[in-house]
């Protein structure tokens, strides 16, 4: 048997001389990388050495194989191989109800597949089975979770065969307003509540994120992605400035995005749908509205397809008013300094 030799000291230490100066036999003194004293120790302190290593190499052979392979046996991924290469895959947040569950159906009957996302399980479960379609799947998602959209992605990139993701309609939405007049009793005000920015604004940012980064895994690098957004988010609104603020916002980054993600073949705009009966409408508020005033979700449909099947538009805010759609620019400039400091200047950089 082979007297092994190992190192006591150094970077080196605890494992065998042998891994790093090519001699195996014999009486080694010091290690000649490091000047490094080293010690005899027994054959049979070797041979466990070894069977430690073969032991920690096939552990890892075992992991990696259940790490990459075990998405290929999942329920998703072998639903929805078969159809991945042929059928655009969109994800759509909020699509539990109302305006997101109107999408869901309008774009199965399209061709589409649509990976279903919304906090509320319960109803999103059930209308996804409602459905009784293969062509849709739903994930429990809180889009406020940076964490839980990044499942939301596994999930949908899975479920496509690892092969397509077309298009993100980041919909979800709520609207609780927390009165910034109302400051209490107390010597400091309660924080105030900005549930509402979380939800309809920073969530846009977690998924455009996420999107930005899966479309360049699809074979050809593109997608779109269509926020909703709200009239709300381009007059002002006293009765929820933090909801008006967050439709602002998508607003900003959907017209400061648009170009330049266009150049990378993603195509981002925004949909302003006008008043539509759903679970977000207060009745209070609704019964107020005349009839002839409502926004059907039909029309907020068609407003979405002028995104989806449509590769001139960047950047675009497109209101939906009753039966009309109006495209919504961003104010002129004041003067030319304001365009220069604002926009011009930038490019020179680029
Ligand atoms: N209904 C209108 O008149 C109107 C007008 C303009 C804009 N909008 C916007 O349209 C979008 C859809 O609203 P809607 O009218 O269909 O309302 P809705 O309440 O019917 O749908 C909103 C969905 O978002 C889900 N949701 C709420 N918080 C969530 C979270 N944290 N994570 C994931 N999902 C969440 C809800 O469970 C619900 O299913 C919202 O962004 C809303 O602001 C609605």
């Amino acid at each position: 048997m082979q007297a092994s030799i190992r190192c006591t000291t150094g970077r080196l230490n605890g494992r065998t001389a042998e891994r790093h100066d090519g001699r195996t036999t014999g009486h080694i003194t010091h290690c000649p990388n490091h000047q490094i004293k080293t010690e005899k120790k027994s054959a049979d302190q070797s041979e466990q050495y070894k069977y430690r290593v073969a032991m920690s190499h096939i552990s890892y052979l075992i992991i990696l194989f259940y790490s990459y392979l075990t998405p290929f046996f999942s329920p998703d991924y072998s639903l929805s191989v078969m159809s991945a290469v042929s059928e655009p895959v969109a994800i759509i947040t909020g699509a539990a109800s109302g305006i997101g569950l109107a999408l869901v159906k309008h774009l199965i009957a399209k061709g589409w597949r649509v990976v279903m996302a919304d906090i509320n399980d319960v109803a999103g479960l059930q209308a996804a089975q409602d459905l009784g379609s293969d062509r849709v799947v739903f994930h429990k998602t809180d889009v406020g979770s940076w964490s839980d959209q990044v499942s939301l992605f596994q999930r949908a990139w899975q479920w496509s065969g690892m092969g397509r993701l077309d298009l993100l309609v980041a919909n979800a939405g709520i609207f609780r307003p927390d009165d910034i007049c109302d400051t209490g009793s107390d010597d400091t005000p309660k924080e105030p509540a900005l549930e509402v920015l979380k939800v309809d604004l920073f969530s846009v940012f977690y998924g455009l994120k996420l999107f930005v980064h899966y479309s360049k895994k699809n074979p050809q690098p593109s997608g779109k992605v269509v926020v909703t957004s709200s009239p709300t988010g381009i007059y002002p609104f006293p009765f929820g400035p933090e909801y008006c603020s967050a439709k602002h916002g998508v607003i900003g980054l959907v017209r400061s995005m648009g170009p330049r993600l266009q150049k990378q073949g993603i195509y981002i705009n925004a949909v302003l749908p006008g008043f539509v009966l759903t679970g977000a409408t207060p009745a209070a508020v609704s019964s107020l509205v005349p009839e002839d005033y409502l926004t059907s979700l039909g029309a907020v449909c068609k407003a979405y397809d002028m995104f989806v099947d449509d590769f001139t538009h960047f950047g675009q805010c497109l209101e939906v008013s009753v039966d009309k759609v109006y495209f919504s620019n961003p104010p002129a400039y004041c003067d030319e300094a304001q365009a220069f400091i604002t926009s011009e200047v930038w490019t020179k950089l680029d």
